[in-house]
């Protein structure tokens, strides 16, 4: 049976491998919904500072998960009926992230949310860390975005501003994190597709992608 795994296209990788943007264009060119599932933890997270919650309270988090009412949209980060879009990039939020991200009672929770989503939309494109591993294993194509330290932390600095080696560093120390956590770390899948995007424009990335996922599609490979 073709469930909706057959038109997910999951694109994992680290912070400042291109993965929004490039996962944004691909959904735009192919007419498919995107969804950012970084923006759901982060958006968690941000809830839990709000409330002044201890996130190591790892059953209260993950209730807070549970509980919470989340529209993760193109344009719109929404949770408890308040806008978080600019909040949820705050340096205090991404510094807290990881850590929230590592509490399987909200991972499992975000799972569901994540592939309910798909199921609604019948597929879509669909970034993150763990998508191809875990999330949505039959997916029919699976990229790993890379691209040098240098760049992703220069790439950082032109979006929020701040100093590179600093923002290199963090950058480091949230990819060791999430890369050595238990639960679902970030990694390729054995069947990903790893592309470098440290010298190659959006515009080549999305060719490429687009190209093996229209055929695939056509070769029923899902
Ligand atoms: O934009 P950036 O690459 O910096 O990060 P993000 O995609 O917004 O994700 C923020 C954090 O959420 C990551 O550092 C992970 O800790 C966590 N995350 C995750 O654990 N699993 C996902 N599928 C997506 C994000």
């Amino acid at each position: 049976m073709i469930g909706p795994q057959h038109r997910v296209i999951a694109i994992d990788g680290p912070a400042g491998a291109g993965k929004s943007t490039i996962a944004k264009a691909l959904s735009v060119r192919l007419g498919m919904k995107y969804l950012d599932t970084g923006a759901m933890y982060r958006a968690v997270t941000y809830e839990a500072m709000l409330r002044d919650l201890n996130l190591d309270d790892l059953e209260n988090i993950a209730q807070l998960a549970v509980d919470c009412d989340l529209h993760v949209g193109l344009d719109r980060v929404i949770i408890n009926g308040h806008d978080a879009t600019d909040a949820i990039r705050q340096a205090d939020v991404t510094a807290n992230v990881s850590k929230v991200a590592s509490n399987s009672g909200v991972r499992k929770e975000m799972r569901i949310r994540q592939q309910e989503w798909a199921t609604m939309h019948g597929g879509g494109v669909i970034e993150g860390r763990d998508i191809s591993t875990v999330v949505f294993p039959e997916a029919i194509l699976k990229v790993f975005l890379t691209a040098s330290p240098q760049i992703r932390a220069q790439r950082r600095v032109e979006q929020q501003g701040g100093n590179v080696n600093e923002i290199a560093a963090a950058i480091e120390q949230r990819d060791l994190f999430d890369s050595t956590r238990s639960d679902s770390p970030l990694a390729e899948s054995n069947d990903s597709i790893v592309v470098d995007t440290s010298d190659r424009t959006i515009e080549e990335v999305v060719n490429e992608l687009e190209t093996l996922f229209l055929s695939r599609l056509s070769h029923g490979n899902s």
